[in-house]
């Protein structure tokens, strides 16, 4: 039973999974596992982006990779930081002057993305850019789904696939054109809408007619994995399962945090982008839950809010505030493993579960 499905053979891989990460090593460990790694360039200029494609490519050979981006079509065109900056309310910046001073935290030196860049429709699509002049097989959006960017994505020889909530938005997506459905639901870490996966992955389905959709989102197991195939998907789409690998070098702290974490330690945040992401619960997500909390920013004013602190919290380890995004799969990982060990794991129980079903059937 090796669940080579439709989904597989468009992208040319053996097996059904397909692994997010903001990791190259990880990255390319899932591809060289049978699976399709993708990258999530979000966070990273156009030129970085070019050099992030040759490492991987470099590291999977002839095996397809991809890469993800956000693209939000709720964020304008302003283009300049200080601006940005100068023009939230003073009261945000006193309400997070006094997260630096409850938790001591010394200024970054080294900044982030966030301190140097707004994100905007013209940052997208340089970055856009970027991602289909290099050779990734395969181009992933969230959060939007711009139809002419799938179009040219698709022109320049590149899979499409889109990473959808709700119903409403995969007709979208379906009128765009793209290859592949990512259905994720509401269990998954980061970015995350209303519907429970198990809600969600049928409807999709069935809207979807030939076009495979994967199943995203509380993804932990093989049982899973089976699941997601009784439902009529044609695979997974997995984000949290690599944050406790070797190849993800997680921060001690991070990992320690994420390896204690159950299902119920995630919390929904809008603190980090402004939209609502799921995250480990932290001294971070509780502050942003303080009475005297302001409302976060909408993206992508609450990154301008809070990118430095969030460079300074990294840089200097300050422990409580230290948090990353992950779903209520969490449960599931609770050991330091590999890329490799987890794509194993998943196989063989998802091949239990399969005989299982076939047995009672
Ligand atoms: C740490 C982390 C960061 C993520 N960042 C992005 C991102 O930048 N772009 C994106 O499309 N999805 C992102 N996701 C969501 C994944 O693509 C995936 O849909 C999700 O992790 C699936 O649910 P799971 O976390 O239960 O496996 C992220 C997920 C995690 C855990």
């Amino acid at each position: 039973m090796a669940f080579r499905t439709e989904a597989c053979k468009i992208v040319g891989i053996e097996r059904p999974i397909f692994g997010f990460s903001h990791s190259v090593a990880v990255t390319a460990a899932i591809s060289r596992a049978g699976g399709l790694g993708v990258f999530g360039a979000t966070m990273h200029e156009p030129a970085e982006i070019t050099e992030i494609a040759r490492e991987i490519r470099a590291l999977v050979g002839d095996r397809p990779f991809g890469l993800d981006l956000l693209l939000p079509q709720s964020v304008g065109d302003d283009t300049d930081l200080a601006t940005a900056r100068a023009a939230i309310p003073q009261h945000y910046h006193d309400f997070v002057q006094g997260i630096r001073e409850r938790h001591a935290v010394p200024p970054s030196r080294k900044g982030s993305f966030y301190t140097r860049n707004l994100r905007s429709q013209s940052l997208f699509a340089a970055q856009v850019e970027a991602a289909l002049a290099s050779d990734a097989n395969v181009f992933a959006a969230a959060v939007g789904v711009p139809a002419e960017v799938i179009a040219r994505a698709r022109a320049a020889g590149k899979q499409t696939m889109a990473l959808i909530g709700a119903p409403k938005h995969a007709q979208k997506a379906l009128d765009a054109g793209v290859d592949v459905l990512i259905a994720q639901g509401y269990d998954a870490g980061a970015h995350t809408g209303t519907i429970g996966t198990f809600s969600l992955i049928p409807q999709i389905v069935d809207m979807a007619g030939a076009v495979p959709v994967l199943a995203a989102g509380g993804v932990g197991s093989g049982r899973h994995l089976a699941a997601a195939l009784a439902m009529g998907a044609q695979g997974v789409w997995m984000g949290t399962a690599w944050l406790v690998t070797d190849e993800h070098r997680a921060d001690p702290i991070v990992l320690e945090k994420l390896l204690a974490a159950k299902s119920d330690d995630t919390v929904i945040s809008r603190s980090y982008s402004g939209k609502t992401l799921r995250m480990i619960r932290t001294a971070w997500s509780e502050e942003w839950d303080r009475p005297d909390a302001p409302v976060p920013l909408k993206m992508p004013h609450q990154q301008v809010l809070i990118g430095e602190l969030l460079a300074a919290i990294r840089e200097h380890r300050i422990a409580p505030l230290m948090w990353e995004a992950a779903g209520q799969s969490i449960a599931y990982f609770n050991e330091y493993t590999t890329v490799a060990e987890v794509m194993d794991r998943i196989m063989a129980e998802a091949q239990e579960a399969a005989k299982g079903l076939s047995a009672l059937a």
